[in-house]
């Protein structure tokens, strides 16, 4: 029984690849800034707030550092703010096309929101947003991510020259911003 169900949803997957694909070229990045009105009293979480406080949001300021630029100094790169080889994890939307960045998007916010979340511009609308909550839309269809631990390592990983090591529990309770239950 769980394999006939395991397969199932095997082709459903399958059957929606193809539509993720092309519905995620669609959703562009709004910056972080975008995100602030509302994810920023006690009331809602205060998401944009916890961001500012935490590493993610200062990881672009970080390449402009004599650490940095000893690392990238060691790797023959010039400027760590302008080469891939950093910037890929060290900022939002680095090298996507610039048809899937709206003109509110600004280059240099960090790790933003719609890293770990997903590009913005479909789900940012109030109606939306309340809608995806109350379970009438569902995120997915509109870029929204729900972001788990293969998120994470996608940058934290032994890829990173500083990297130790990852403890996926500990790492999201440094950075958790969850809304408060009503
Ligand atoms: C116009 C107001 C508004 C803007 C702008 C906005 N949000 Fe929201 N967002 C809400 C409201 C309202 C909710 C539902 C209550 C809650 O969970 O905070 C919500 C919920 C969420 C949730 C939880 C969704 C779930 O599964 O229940 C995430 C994640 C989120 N917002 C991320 C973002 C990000 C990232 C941005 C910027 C790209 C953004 N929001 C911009 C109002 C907004
Ligand atoms: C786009 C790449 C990227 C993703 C995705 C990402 N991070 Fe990070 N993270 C960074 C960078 C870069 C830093 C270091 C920033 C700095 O110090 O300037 C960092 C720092 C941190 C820190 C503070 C340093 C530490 O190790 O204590 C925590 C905690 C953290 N991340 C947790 C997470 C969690 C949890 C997730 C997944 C939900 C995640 N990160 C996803 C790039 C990323
Ligand atoms: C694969 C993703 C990734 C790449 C590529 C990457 N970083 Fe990072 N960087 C991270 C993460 C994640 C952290 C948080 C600490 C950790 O776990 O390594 C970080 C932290 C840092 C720090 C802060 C170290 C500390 O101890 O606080 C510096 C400096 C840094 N990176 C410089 C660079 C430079 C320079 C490059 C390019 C040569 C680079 N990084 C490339 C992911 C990356
Ligand atoms: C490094 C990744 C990362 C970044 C950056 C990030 N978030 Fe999140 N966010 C998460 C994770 C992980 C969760 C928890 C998801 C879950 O509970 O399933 C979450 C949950 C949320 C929730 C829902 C909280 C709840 O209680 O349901 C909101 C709202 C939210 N984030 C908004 C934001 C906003 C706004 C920003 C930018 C200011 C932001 N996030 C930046 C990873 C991130």
């Amino acid at each position: 029984m769980k394999t006939r169900i395991g397969s199932v949803a095997f082709v459903v997957t399958l059957c929606f690849i193809p539509n993720l694909i092309f519905a995620q070229s669609k959703f562009k990045y709004v910056g972080a800034k975008a995100c602030m009105p509302c994810h920023l009293t006690p009331k809602s979480g205060a998401a944009y707030k916890i961001w500012q406080g935490n590493a993610h949001s200062k990881a672009f300021a970080t390449l402009a550092t004599p650490a940095a630029q000893e690392i990238a100094k060691k790797k023959g790169i010039a400027d760590p703010q302008k080469d891939e080889k950093c910037m890929k994890c060290h900022d939002t939307a680095f090298g996507v096309a610039a048809a899937q960045l709206a003109p509110t998007f600004k280059a240099g916010e960090g790790v933003g929101c719609e890293v770990c979340h997903g590009p913005g511009s479909e789900y940012k609308a109030m109606q939306v947003m309340k809608d995806i909550d109350t379970g009438k839309i569902k995120g997915e269809t509109v870029g929204l991510v729900k972001p788990d631990e293969k998120a994470c390592v996608k940058c934290h990983n032994a890829e990173s020259p500083t990297f130790k090591a990852f403890n996926f529990a500990e790492a999201s309770k440094k950075i958790a911003h969850p809304t408060p239950k009503q």
